[in-house]
């Protein structure tokens, strides 16, 4: 089979490796995909904002099946313009998209269906908002509605500080903002745990713990994540049969009652508190880094798994897991989540000789007369895969310190809740 993938991330990287890895690939594209991506598949320059464009490169190349790696083409209702066009694609459909793209859809969602999440409000202007948090108790969260790419939480310890977020929110900064949503901040543990569904059945698809924090400590800003373990330390038997009852099967019972179903993969974005889950968010796709530490764990032909999706016929096969760990370390450009500079080369990435059982995958890279320079604020994701996070952790703290790549920061202390000192 030909596949597409849509995205240029680390987690694109890691479905476009474990994709060469399956009995049945043909020909891989990326749209765009990065440097990493390039050495086992073919690069396509696409605008992902431009259906039309994408469907007709899609069509040129023969592409039999596409994967949508990131949100915004999900949330923009790109699976339902292939699948108007007879193509083939992995990933949900709009209305159910809307679990990400809206957090007010998924609060009303968990209020109808009595999923556990935070006590929240919804607010149609600053005056009713600030009223509100007049009477609350800090800290508390305000966030904005659509996509903000992961930007738009506010953790709040002060009233000021919630003025000037709900101020921020309806001023614009995020794009139109008709409401702003204000909830109760939640004290606990946080698991990234995921599902792959075809619409009818669903399985569970691994659990990781993300560090979204920039410093070591889980201090500073907020990114995209700045590594990952799997599976999460939190996992259980009992937990999971939570989640799956409290929180993963109304929910899915809830895109029924609205006429529509899933088919992808979903992340739940949890906080435990005392053995209890309670929802944070919804993604409509794989986590970054989460991604990147789970495929490497997964035995079962990854094509077969996304094919028989597709196909409505997930239970027809069973899903195998490597008994090791996996944890990934990301190395950024200095200066991320704020400001950094593009377009630094990497020099001796070529000369690392991976071990078995560990991987790079690039993300914010790009490819020029064989030579990889950064393009991005999350450059590479070092993984490895073995009985002890520990052992993993100092192999690929190794292997970065041996890169030496000047521009890069990454964090040591991944892990750090799991791996004793
Ligand atoms: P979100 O984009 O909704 O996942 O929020 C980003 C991060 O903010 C989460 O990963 C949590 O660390 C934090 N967060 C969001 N909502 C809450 C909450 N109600 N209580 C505590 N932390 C939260
Ligand atoms: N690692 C967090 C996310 O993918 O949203």
């Amino acid at each position: 089979m030909n596949v597409g993938i849509i995205g240029s991330g680390g987690r694109e990287h890691a479905i476009c490796v474990s994709l060469k890895n399956s009995e049945k690939t043909n020909n891989i594209y990326c749209f765009p995909g990065n440097a990493g991506t390039s050495l086992i598949a073919k690069n396509i320059n696409a605008d992902l904002a431009d259906f039309e464009a994408l469907k007709k490169l899609i069509q040129k190349f023969n592409i039999d099946l596409v994967i949508i790696g990131p949100e915004k083409p999900l949330v923009d209702g790109l699976v339902d313009y292939l699948k108007k066009n007879s193509i083939k694609v992995f990933g949900p459909n709009k209305i159910a998209s809307q679990l990400e793209g809206s957090k007010i859809f998924t609060k009303n969602l968990c209020k109808k269906y009595n999923i556990p999440t935070a006590k929240f409000g919804v607010f149609d202007n600053i005056t009713k908002s600030l009223s509100f948090l007049k009477q609350c108790k800090f800290p508390i969260v305000v966030k904005a509605d659509g996509l903000a790419a992961g930007k738009g939480v506010y953790i709040c310890e002060t009233f000021e500080r919630s003025t000037n977020a709900v101020q921020e929110i309806f001023n614009g900064k995020f794009g139109e903002a008709e409401e702003v949503l204000i909830e109760e901040f939640l004290e606990g543990e946080e698991m990234s745990f995921f599902v792959i569904s075809d619409g009818k059945s669903f399985r569970k698809f691994g659990s990781a713990q993300d560090h979204k924090r920039v410093l070591e400590g889980d201090k500073g800003k907020n990114t995209g994540g700045m590594g990952a373990y799997s599976p999460s330390r939190l996992e259980n038997e009992l937990l999971d049969q939570k989640i799956i009852e409290k929180i993963i099967k109304p929910t899915l019972k809830g895109l029924k009652d609205l006429k529509t179903n899933y088919v992808g993969f979903l992340y739940a974005g949890l906080m435990i508190i005392k053995g209890e889950p309670f929802l944070i968010e919804y993604n409509v796709r794989m986590g970054d880094p989460e991604c990147q530490t789970i495929l490497p764990r997964l035995k079962t032909d990854f094509l077969k798994v996304i094919n028989t999706c597709v196909d409505n016929n997930l239970n027809s096969i069973n899903l195998e897991w490597n008994e090791e760990k996996s944890i990934c370390i990301v190395l950024c450009s200095k200066g991320y989540p704020d400001e950094y500079e593009n377009g630094i080369e990497i020099e001796k990435l070529n000369e690392i000789k991976l071990e078995k059982n560990n991987y790079i995958f690039h993300a914010g890279t790009k490819i020029k007369n064989s030579k990889v320079y950064s393009n991005g604020g999350r450059v590479l994701n070092f993984v490895m895969k073995s009985k002890n996070l520990k052992e993993s952790r100092n192999n690929l703290i190794k292997v970065i310190e041996n890169l030496n790549w000047k521009n890069g920061y990454f964090r040591k202390d991944i892990g750090f809740k799991v791996i004793k000192k």
